[in-house]
């Protein structure tokens, strides 16, 4: 009974003024209840970064394309305060962080054809076989993407590992992208890019892009 009060009591406070703009995200929208529109303040390109790291590359293109809005997502808590408080001391104000599951955002979270790029630099790479299960770029997350795509959107991609770069190729290409090697990757960017780079590994990376007019794949069995 004094948790159900309590519950309702909660229910009254989500009602006083300003405390669901600012501390309650509600999913107004159902489950794509994450409107860029809304969480920028202006409709813009949206490019998103997934497992963005500390955020070099995507801190380093927010400040030269103020006309795109940059989205980072990144599971580790630390990391997305870090990255978060070097776009606040740049005055970015064309950058977000959302400290999440890429996989729970592009599936639950983001509308349909909302973004224009995606960039995927050198996810976790788990390379032994029985840990490939952790990896999160996954034949669903690809279908994810294409999903919230825009037309002609593109989405950029990177590992040091040759194998998991073909799966993402590969998953890309099932969830009915299509390569584009006229884009060039930024994979030597990113801060893993370049300590890659610096102990002489190679980097696999490549580019694919929604098509303008075919429909794009919504479900897919992992
Ligand atoms: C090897 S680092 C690469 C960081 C950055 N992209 C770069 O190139 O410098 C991989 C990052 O992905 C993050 N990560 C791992 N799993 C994730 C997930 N499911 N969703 C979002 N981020 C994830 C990790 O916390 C880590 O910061």
């Amino acid at each position: 009974m004094a948790r159900l009060r309590n519950s309702s009591r909660l229910r009254r406070k989500a009602a006083t003024p300003g405390l669901d703009e600012t501390v309650l995200v509600l999913g107004e929208q159902g489950y794509f209840a994450l409107d860029p529109a809304r969480l920028f303040g202006r409709r813009a390109p949206l490019e998103v970064e997934l497992g963005a790291g500390k955020g070099d590359f995507l801190l380093a293109q927010a400040a030269v394309r103020p006309e795109h809005d940059f989205l980072a997502v990144e599971l580790n808590e630390a990391l997305a305060r870090l990255l978060a408080l070097g776009a606040w001391r740049r005055r970015l104000d064309n950058v977000r962080v959302v400290p999440a599951d890429a996989r729970s955002l592009i599936g639950l979270f983001l509308p349909a054809q909302a973004v224009a790029a995606y960039h995927v630099y050198f996810p976790d790479p788990w390379p032994k076989r029985r840990q490939r299960k952790r990896r999160f770029f996954t034949p669903a997350l690809a279908s994810g993407l294409a999903r919230t795509l825009r037309a002609g959107g593109l989405v950029y991609y990177a590992s040091d590992w040759r194998e998991y770069a073909d799966a993402m190729a590969d998953a890309l290409a099932a969830a009915g992208l299509v390569p584009a090697p006229e884009q060039a990757c930024a994979g030597a960017q990113t801060g893993y890019g370049r300590k890659y780079l610096a102990e002489g590994r190679t980097l696999y990376q490549g580019v694919f892009r929604a098509p303008s007019d075919a429909p794009l794949a919504v479900a897919q069995r992992i």
